[in-house]
C-alpha cells in the first residue's frame, strides 16, 4: 500500500490561535491543508470565506485543497486562485456546466476536484473523469465536522477505481468525513489516496503523532 495523503481539515482548527495549528500542521507529515468553504446554502452551515483562507495561506507550507460546499461555486474560481487555493474542488451537486467549471479551474492555475455527496452515485462521473485531478467522495453528509461514517463509502471507492482505471484517468480518491483510524486502513485498501480528518486530528492530544499514525498505515 502506498503512503497516503493526509489533509486535515481546518474546520476542527482553533480559530482563536489559527497561526498555532497552521504552525503544527507545516511540522507534521500531513500532506495538505483541507479548507471547508461552507455558505448556508448549499449545506446548512457558514464557515469561512476569502480573508481566513489569505490568512492561512501567508503562513501555510504546504498546498491548500480548497471544498466549496457552495452554490455557484464557478462565480469564484479567480477569488480562489487568488487567495491561494492549489486544488479546487466543487459539488457535483451546485454545477450545472460542470466540464466549463472544470476548464476554468485548470485554466486559472489549479487542480480540479469533483465532490460526490453520499447519495451521488458514482456513475455520473462518466464524462468527466478523465478531465478530473481528484475525486472527492463524502464519507458523511457536508456540512459539519465530527459526523459518523456512512459504511457505504468503500463500495462507490472500487466502482471509483473501476471507473477511474477504465478510463484512463488520472484522478486522485479522496474521503472526507468521520475517518479515524477505525477506518483508515480499510479505505486505504479500497483504493483511496486522500484521506481528510477533522476532529480525529484537531481533537486530539497529540496531533503530530495523530497524523504520523495516519501516514504509517
Ligand atoms: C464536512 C467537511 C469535512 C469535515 C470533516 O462537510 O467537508 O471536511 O471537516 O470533519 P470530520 O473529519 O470531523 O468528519
Ligand atoms: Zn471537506
Amino acid at each position: 500500500m502506498k503512503t497516503p495523503i493526509i489533509s486535515p481539515s481546518f474546520l476542527s482548527a482553533d480559530f482563536s490561535n489559527l497561526k498555532k495549528d497552521i504552525e503544527i500542521i507545516n511540522n507534521s507529515k500531513a500532506d495538505w491543508f483541507h479548507l471547508d468553504i461552507m455558505d448556508g446554502r448549499f449545506v446548512p452551515n457558514i464557515s469561512f470565506g476569502f480573508p481566513v483562507v489569505k490568512a492561512i495561506k501567508k503562513y501555510a507550507t504546504k498546498p491548500l485543497d480548497v471544498h466549496l460546499m457552495i452554490v455557484e461555486p464557478e462565480k469564484y474560481i479567480t477569488e480562489f486562485k487568488n487567495a491561494g487555493a492549489d486544488w479546487l474542488t466543487v459539488h457535483y451537486e451546485a454545477c450545472t456546466h460542470l466540464h466549463r467549471t472544470i476548464q476554468e479551474i485548470k485554466a486559472a492555475g489549479m487542480k480540479a476536484g469533483v465532490s460526490l455527496n453520499p447519495h451521488t452515485p458514482i456513475h455520473l462521473l462518466e464524462d468527466i473523469i478523465s478531465e478530473l485531478d481528484l475525486v472527492l467522495l463524502m464519507s458523511v453528509n457536508p456540512g459539519f465536522g465530527g459526523q459518523k461514517f456512512i459504511e457505504n463509502t468503500y463500495s462507490k471507492i472500487s466502482q471509483l477505481k473501476k471507473l477511474i482505471k477504465s478510463k484512463k484517468s488520472n484522478a486522485l480518491i479522496e474521503i472526507d468525513g468521520g475517518v479515524d483510524l477505525s477506518n483508515a486502513k480499510k479505505l486505504l485498501k479500497t483504493g483511496a489516496d486522500a484521506l481528510v480528518a477533522g476532529s480525529y486530528i484537531f481533537k486530539s492530544e497529540d496531533v503530530i503523532k495523530t497524523i504520523e499514525g495516519l501516514k504509517k498505515l
